[in-house]
């Protein structure tokens, strides 16, 4: 146990690790080579499991489209980072306004050319650049975990105070549990250490702890962690030897690229029929605090993914 296990969660900053986000961020997330990308994609990789995270909130925005009946939504992406997922945004849903926010300026250079209709740079922990009830849907991918956890109920707050009222959240957010409490941050062997150090993940907790956050804010109307744990990606399932080392020294025997889409393209298949399957069966929240009795196949898929994704409402 390391010397610092009295901490508490609001105590885990990007200072105690040494790091100044501004300058961490700038170029991290910067993909200049992502312009253009939604247009290449293709059945295969729309399939796939890390594309999934782009198919849910898709459905979840082209729900909100149909019932609304307005194609022209005032969408928001909180993080946009290089617009990956707001170029996907704008092919699909052309008469969309797609706003961006991000605290990387190279970013948003980048987002911008990815088609968002207004892109700012701004380190939202300060508050968000938006009047109040501005935004139809307000999405975050990968974001959250990046945020300390001292700064996060203000966060959401900002979010709820920019949506609609009736208006929709979607939120790809990074889960689990993490040692930060017992961590080392100054020793560079820490895994802690190196794992926030690794994409800046501060601030990840478990979709518990994420739903109880948003709660106060808005009605939580769907939550469910992705993949469901068996299923991840073959280049995860390979590197972390999930499925044991007889399957990773066959799939060696066999692994091109093509033989990895092909992999991933059944993978991400059969995730999201049991995701939507375990989503019919038990309701739209997969939490175990909300299951019932403890289900061992249930437990076991449902724990520990490293990924949750849930769907808020403001009300009216
Ligand atoms: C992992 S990237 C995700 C980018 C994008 N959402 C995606 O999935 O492609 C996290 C992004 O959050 C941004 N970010 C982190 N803290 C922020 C803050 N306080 N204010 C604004 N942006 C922040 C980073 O600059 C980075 O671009």
């Amino acid at each position: 146990m390391a010397e610092n296990s009295d901490r508490s969660k609001n105590e885990i900053t990007y200072a105690l690790f040494d790091m100044d986000p501004a300058v961490y961020y700038q170029e991290r997330f910067a993909y200049s080579n992502v312009v253009g990308v939604a247009a290449q994609e293709s059945r295969v990789t729309r399939g796939s499991v890390a594309y999934q995270k782009a198919s849910n909130l898709m459905d979840t925005l082209r729900s909100r489209v149909n019932e609304t009946g307005n194609p022209a939504l005032k969408v928001l992406e909180v993080g946009c980072g290089s617009g990956t997922f707001g170029a996907r945004i704008k092919r699909f849903f052309p008469d969309v306004r797609l706003y961006g926010v991000d605290m990387s300026s190279s970013c948003i250079d980048i987002a911008r050319q990815n088609g968002f209709d207004e892109a700012v740079t701004c380190d939202v922990v300060q508050g968000l650049p938006y009047a109040d009830d501005e935004f139809d849907f307000i999405y975050t991918m990968d974001y959250f975990g990046h945020i300390e956890f001292r700064s996060k109920d203000a966060m959401i707050g900002e979010l709820q105070r920019v949506t609609k009222p009736g208006g929709y959240g979607f939120h790809g957010i990074e889960s689990g549990f993490v040692d930060y409490l017992n961590c080392n941050p100054k020793d560079p062997e820490d895994v802690v250490r190196k794992y926030v150090y690794m994409e800046g993940h501060i601030g990840v907790e478990t979709l518990e702890d994420i739903v109880r956050r948003f709660s106060p804010f808005f009605e939580v109307v769907k939550a469910f962690p992705f993949p469901i744990r068996p299923l991840l990606n073959i280049s995860n399932v390979m590197t972390s030897r999930f499925w044991g080392e007889e399957f990773c020294s066959a799939f060696a025997e066999i692994d091109t690229p093509r033989t990895r889409a092909a992999a991933d393209l059944v993978i991400g298949w059969v995730n999201r029929y049991l995701t939507d399957r375990l989503l019919e069966v038990y309701g739209d929240r997969l939490l175990r605090s909300e299951l019932g009795p403890s289900n061992p196949l249930i437990d076991t898929m449902l724990t520990g993914s490293g990924f949750a994704m849930i769907t808020v409402r403001k009300s009216l």
